[in-house]
């Protein structure tokens, strides 16, 4: 893998994509249980694991804390963190990255303390911790944040309720990751149903936790002495693959999507059936094939899992720019999330953003190819998309957010015939370079 942003992806557009893909496993959820495992004294093996930059970055973290963690496969990490001793994750690769939030939760569950800078992660606005501060202050830990490091500490920590005032992916394993180990029960209330939750707390009880009722919005953590090492696998990628469905239906194409979890990808094959996609649907793969010359308009709103993910809201806003009419997209779930669309519009979209939270697309326009820029690691997914359906050749810049959470992209994508290749920066154009700032 290559994450350097002196790189520029160039699509030559217009081709359309078929055969088949097989989609990597869950970048959110393999971030998340590569810190689980911090709790756990004994060696674990994570199978299944995409190699991308958040990946890379969390095994660095996790080495300078004093755990032993590292590829031993193409896709397979052996992590040991019997020894970890240091309960500091600072510096630039911690700022970097939102899954080392989970430092906070896992540090302290195991350590009963915690020293971590603020996490960054994709700017769609303020991303706050308050939900995660709140359970851990729950169950005893106090919580002190000085010059952008989030300091907690506790003597020791007892199960408690934890009602979340807003449905977080984030605060429900964090505090998830902080309860297996307390004393007595958590009952984390209101809170994420999302794939990646199930998955984190699979890995948990398969290694000794007891946590019942993930998925659903009652999460119930009876804590345990202490977790054994064990092997396991991480769940396909959802938003990759909802990516590649979207980009199939984008080109006219026909791609057969496997190794997934049809299910968790119901919010989208229902959006694309609307619009006219043809979908079929087998055990662990979905066909994604159009046979319509137009596709139709469609409405959509983001919301927490089962509803449509955000994270395939650029995605889908390429798509529907090829769509018959107007279509309104309206993000739920981050504040500011279509700061990519100047981007788009760049290419020919005409796309309108109403307040922060609406984006109206006129389909039908054609897109040509143009230099662009990622603004963000799904914005940089919603590019590639355009860039295939364009005329002519688009230059992807700033590849490094892409990188952070889509394994072999350009391979995948040759291999459904895409005209694809990643190529050295020099220099970028003037017209980007406000924008890479
Ligand atoms: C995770 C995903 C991210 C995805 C998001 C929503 C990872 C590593 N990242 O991010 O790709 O876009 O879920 O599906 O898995 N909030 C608060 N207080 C908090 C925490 C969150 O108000 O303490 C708000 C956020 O501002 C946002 C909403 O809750 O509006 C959802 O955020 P959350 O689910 O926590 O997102 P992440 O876990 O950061």
């Amino acid at each position: 893998m290559n994450t350097n942003n002196d790189e520029k992806m160039v699509i030559l557009g217009g081709v359309k994509l078929s055969g088949e893909v097989r989609i990597s496993g869950a970048k959110n959820s393999a971030v998340a249980i590569l810190v689980a495992s911090i709790l756990v004294g004994d060696k674990c093996v994570i199978e299944n694991v995409p190699h991308v930059s958040d990946i890379v970055d969390l095994i660095e973290i996790i080495n300078g804390l004093g755990g032993r963690a590292e590829f031993v496969g193409e896709d397979v990490i052996e992590v040991d963190c019997s020894e970890l001793k240091s309960h500091v994750a600072t510096g630039e690769r911690v700022r970097r990255i939102r899954a080392s939030s989970y430092l906070m939760g896992a540090l302290l569950g195991r350590l009963k303390r915690a020293s971590v800078d603020l996490p960054g992660g994709c700017n769609f606005g303020v991303r706050p911790i308050d939900q995660h501060i709140k359970g851990f202050e729950a169950l005893g830990a106090y919580v002190d944040i000085e010059y952008g490091t989030v300091n907690i500490t506790a003597d020791s920590l007892r199960g408690n309720t934890v009602y979340m005032d807003v449905v977080s992916v984030g605060a429900t394993i964090d505090v998830m990751l902080a309860a297996v180990l307390a004393d007595g029960l958590t009952v984390i209330d209101s809170a994420a149903k999302e794939p990646h939750v199930v998955d984190v707390a699979n890995f948990l009880n398969s290694m000794g936790a007891d946590i019942r009722g993930a998925g659903t919005d009652v999460i119930r953590i009876r804590g345990v002495e202490s977790l054994h090492g064990g092997t396991f696998s991480v769940i396909p990628d959802q938003i990759e693959a909802g990516t590649f469905m979207i980009a199939a239906a984008a080109t006219g194409g026909d791609v057969t999507v496997t190794n997934i979890i049809p299910t968790h990808m119901e919010s989208l094959t229902a959006k694309l059936e609307e619009m006219g996609v043809g979908i079929e649907e087998f055990d662990e793969a979905i066909r994604v094939y159009v046979d319509k010359p137009k596709l139709r308009r469609c409405n959509v709103k983001t919301q927490p899992y089962p509803g449509f993910p955000t994270d395939l809201q650029p995605q889908m806003l390429a798509l529907l720019t090829a769509a018959n009419g107007t279509s309104i997209m309206k993000e739920n779930v981050w504040e500011n999330r279509f700061e990519y669309v100047p981007q788009l519009n760049r290419m020919g979209a005409s796309i309108n953003v109403e307040g922060t939270d609406v984006a109206v697309v006129e389909g039908g326009s054609k897109l040509i190819g143009a230099p662009v820029c990622a603004t963000d690691l799904r914005a940089g997914a919603a590019l590639v998309i355009a860039a295939l359906m364009a005329d002519g050749v688009t230059e992807i810049y700033n590849l490094k957010y892409i990188d952070r959470g889509y394994e072999k992209l350009v391979e995948k994508l040759r291999g459904l015939g895409a005209q694809v290749t990643r190529r050295c920066v020099n220099p970028m154009p003037e017209v980007l370079r406000a924008v890479n700032e």
